[in-house]
């Protein structure tokens, strides 16, 4: 065997998502869209789930041109039935998912004392039920069958203050816990249940600060890397967790955040 063969050979054994089915919430924009990306390069089938159709046709007829398998639902993710529904026709393009990633998550940033139920209700449902819930409705599978990778997008706004975290920073507290308890219940049946740890990316999400360059700048300086976070950094870290050379990584809270969290 050459040592061009040898290597693809390694590499594919440890990384290769050929003929895994991968449902990426968020998977329309920002950070999701990347790992939805990454995953399908990497050989998976995806599925991409939001509410504007529009964004996710876009993103999945640029993975069908990339020669990737995808497709996308559309389904709201803020309402239990919602999930639900978003969940049952996911499953209907490539058939029950080997990975899930939760990545769809929103940020409401009224200041504490004005931080109603509604908000709080909002937030809770998008960035911690849904995950909860569809957690519940996969990983009881892929627990059976012996394989599966849950990925959830956290923040670190799950371990620090930062600009108005209010009940975004506990929705990804609790997040991250539910990795964890999630991966006590599944890891012993191979599936492994991680969270990888954003500082501050440069998406949709952040449109408002994004657009002020000195906030920008300041934020940029806090990391070690020396500048924010890109959606393709995530790339990389959403591979190896879905893929066979993490089977030993569970239940951790992964940061891709420039250095931001050890400055
Ligand atoms: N950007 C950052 O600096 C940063 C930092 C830390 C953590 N994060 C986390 O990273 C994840 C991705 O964020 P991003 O920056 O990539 O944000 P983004 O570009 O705004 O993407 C958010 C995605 O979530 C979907 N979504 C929102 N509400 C939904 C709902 N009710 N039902 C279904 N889908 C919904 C959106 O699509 P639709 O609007 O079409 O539904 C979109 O695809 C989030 O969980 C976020 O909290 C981001």
């Amino acid at each position: 065997m050459t040592r061009d063969a040898t290597s693809q050979r390694y590499l594919s054994e440890l990384f290769s998502l050929d003929g895994r089915v991968a449902v990426v919430t968020g998977g329309s924009s920002g950070i999701g869209r990347a790992v939805a990306g990454a995953l399908a390069q990497a050989g998976a089938s995806v599925v991409v789930v939001a509410r504007r159709e529009a964004e996710l046709s876009a993103t999945v007829d640029e993975l069908a041109a990339d020669g990737c398998r995808a497709a996308w639902v559309s389904g709201d993710l803020s309402v239990r039935d919602g999930v639900r529904a978003a969940a049952e026709r996911a499953v209907e393009a490539f058939g029950e998912p080997d990975i899930l990633v939760n990545s769809a998550g929103i940020n409401l940033r009224p200041p504490m004392g004005e931080l109603d139920e509604e908000v709080w209700d909002a937030t809770m449902a998008v960035n911690l039920e849904a995950p909860y819930l569809l957690g519940r409705r996969f990983g009881p599978g892929m627990a059976e069958r012996g394989f599966g990778r849950i990925i959830h997008i956290s923040s670190q706004q799950a371990h620090r203050a930062f600009v108005r975290s209010g009940a975004y920073g506990v929705s990804k507290g609790a997040l991250e816990s539910l990795a964890r308890s999630q991966a006590e219940a599944w890891s012993p049946y191979g599936v492994t249940c991680n969270t990888l740890v954003p500082g501050f990316v440069m998406t949709p999400l952040n449109a408002r600060l994004s657009s002020d360059p000195e906030r920008v700048a300041a934020l940029a300086a806090r990391t070690m890397v020396g500048r924010n976070g890109l959606a393709e950094d995530f790339a990389g870290a959403a591979v190896f967790l879905a893929g066979r050379a993490s089977g030993y990584v569970t239940g951790q809270a992964i940061f891709v955040d420039g250095g931001f969290s050890v400055h």
